[in-house]
């Protein structure tokens, strides 16, 4: 184990994607992107993450932006670096699942306008939920990452891991991901891990995390000298907090190592500046909020992700009811145990989330159920890590019947449906995904671009 191979590391760039998802609700415009592509194109990362987690969405719905044409403009400023998504595996970039068609359509005019690594994952590990994006993606010739959603729990041990990344492998993965969305992996624990992995399967292994906690640089430092191939880092000015380590720095700690990532500091310092710019504006309009800067450390004592803790306060604050804070924090750990311990990213924690909320509240457990809870404990987004407990189970789903198997195969293909419902504001053949995946939102959209804008090019 001591005499790992020390290999430059390589470094995908997130300012794109998930810095401005994590600080600035992911309100970066295309605009504001352009005037530094062509930099960034220099410095000489493995991958700039760009697109797809809730950029698409929040294009369509606040920014009134086609995300197609971003992707197509990004790709043509970003002619030699590898352009990267995030994809929520069978539910795309949507909350549920769909069908087959869908998903492969969506991944083939994804690859098509421009994306070459389609990083995907699924809320609970259950790999059947990942089979059909890694085919399509492979037929599409689109390199296939697939992410482990990284996670605490009794069930989490270094054994779970080994077994899900082997099946990754076997299911004809281009690599591998650990991606720890709430800034949990601590160095040591990142150290284990990824020799686990590197033990397990020969594929190349990616590492994302968030800075949320204050550990990730240390847990990067740790992850590269185990032997990961690749960490995502953000530029500076929109780096730490909730989002990713500093890209600068990162590059700075592994100069003149055998991990030198070789990147352009003077181009990176370009960059830089145009971001600064783009931040201070945040500051000052209040986009972003300096307090998601600082090192949130409930996220490690309760293990919950920084953006559920946001939404929870938002969810009592509106039920008046902000004084249950922490009555609600040690529910959602209870919750979680009942439904099979999931991870808690979206939509599981929205699901686990709103179940805690309602039932401190309500003071009774599971008085009030949301429908998302009922189709969790029915297997409708797929299998959890461990059974959920079996009279809680039989409480909210009473006497239907639980599916065992692969949730979309119970899907038949949508395509057609979509087709006609959207056929009168076609202009690209890209908008039936968009109307898949945002129906009212996408309608809205389509009839605002009829009236202000040229069509798509
Ligand atoms: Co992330």
């Amino acid at each position: 184990m001591e005499n790992k191979e020390r290999k430059p590391i390589k470094i995908v760039e997130t300012v794109l994607r998930d810095a401005h998802q994590s600080l600035l609700a992911t309100r970066m415009s295309t605009e504001q992107m352009m005037p530094v592509v062509e930099t960034m194109d220099q410095v000489g990362y493995h991958a700039v993450e760009c697109w797809g987690g809730a950029t698409f969405d929040t294009a369509i719905r606040f920014l009134k932006e086609d995300p197609w044409v971003r992707l197509r403009r990004l790709r043509e400023g970003l002619k030699q670096t590898k352009l990267q998504m995030l994809l929520r595996g069978q539910n795309l970039l949507g909350y549920s699942h769909y069908a087959d068609d869908v998903v492969e359509y969506f991944i083939q005019r994804s690859v098509a306008n421009g994306i070459d690594i389609v990083r995907t994952m699924d809320c609970l590990n259950d790999i059947r939920n990942l089979e059909t994006s890694v085919k399509a993606t492979k037929r599409e010739k689109g390199h296939a990452l697939v992410a482990l959603v990284y996670t605490l729990g009794e069930a989490y041990t270094l054994e779970y891991w080994k077994d899900v990344a082997k099946r990754i492998e076997d299911m004809g993965a281009d690599s591998i991901g650990i991606k720890d969305m709430a800034g949990l992996l601590t160095p040591y624990r990142a150290e284990e891990l990824v020799y686990a992995i590197k033990d397990a399967t020969s594929l190349p292994l990616a590492v994302h995390t968030h800075y949320t906690a204050g550990v990730a640089s240390m847990t990067y430092l740790k992850a590269v000298e185990a032997g990961c191939d690749s960490i995502d880092c953000a530029i500076s000015p929109l780096a730490l907090g909730t989002s990713q380590p500093a890209t600068e720095v990162m590059a700075k700690v592994f100069q003149g190592t055998p991990y030198d990532p070789g990147l352009d500091m003077e181009k990176m310092a370009e960059i830089s500046n145009h971001f600064a710019r783009i931040r201070e504006e945040a500051i000052k309009s209040g986009l972003l909020n300096p307090k998601m800067l600082g090192v949130n450390i409930k996220t490690l004592q309760y293990q919950v992700p920084g953006g559920m803790l946001s939404n929870l306060v938002a969810q009592l604050k509106d039920a008046g009811k902000e004084e249950l804070y922490q009555e609600v924090l040690e529910e959602i750990a209870r919750v979680r145990k009942d439904f099979g311990e999931p991870p808690l990213v979206t939509p599981s924690s929205q699901i686990v989330g709103t179940q805690a909320v309602m039932n401190v509240i309500c003071r009774e457990r599971y008085k009030m159920v949301p429908n998302e809870s009922k189709k969790l404990l029915l297997g409708e987004f797929g299998q959890t890590v461990r059974p959920a407990d079996p009279e809680i189970k039989k409480r909210i789903i009473k006497d239907e019947k639980p599916i065992t198997c692969r949730p979309a195969d119970l899907l038949k293909p949508q395509l057609p449906k979509f087709e006609k419902e959207c056929g009168q504001w076609k202009q690209q053949e890209e908008d039936v995904l968009t109307y898949a995946l945002f129906p009212s939102v996408a309608k809205e959209f389509f009839q605002y671009r009829e009236a202000f804008h040229d069509p798509p090019t």
